[in-house]
């Protein structure tokens, strides 16, 4: 289990705190592609998959989720609830996103465009991609 918490600069102000993230600094991979997780209806659950090559990173702007990580052995829970530090998920974990609070607002910087064919959606090929050696 690779999945950790990486701390962003805070810039504190007066006038309000600032933070950023660039590729290759605060987080190890480049920026491909961003989007955005909100409204999200109470009970509701994101993301039960996995990636081939995606990596990501993933912050809680507003309000809070939690991320449920699972790389076929061990499951770890992660709370989101700042906005100075986020998630970064290596390649080939399973993981989804929950207990997104009202106004939850989840950016992620993805290490990839959009590709539909990284996915792996069901859990048990999750388990047999893992076993195949092809993690990463
Ligand atoms: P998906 O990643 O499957 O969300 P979840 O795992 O929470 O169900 O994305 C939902 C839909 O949005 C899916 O049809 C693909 C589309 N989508 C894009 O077109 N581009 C993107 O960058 C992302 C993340 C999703």
């Amino acid at each position: 289990m690779f999945a950790r918490i990486i701390d962003i600069p805070k810039i504190e102000d007066p006038r309000g705190n600032l933070s950023f993230i660039e590729e290759f600094r605060q987080i190890p991979f480049k920026i491909e592609r961003t989007y955005w997780i909100y409204d999200v209806p109470g009970g509701q659950v994101r993301g039960g998959h996995a990636f081939r090559k995606q990596e990501e990173f993933i912050v809680a702007l507003s309000g809070s989720l939690d991320v449920l990580v699972d790389d076929g052995h061990e499951k770890q829970l992660f709370s989101l609830n700042r906005s100075y530090y986020g998630l970064f998920l290596p390649a080939g974990l399973w993981r989804q996103m929950q207990n997104f609070s009202t106004n939850a607002l989840a950016v992620v910087l993805s290490s990839t465009l959009y590709d539909g064919s990284d996915y792996i959606r069901d859990y048990d090929e999750y388990l047999s991609f893992l076993g195949s050696g092809a993690k990463g």
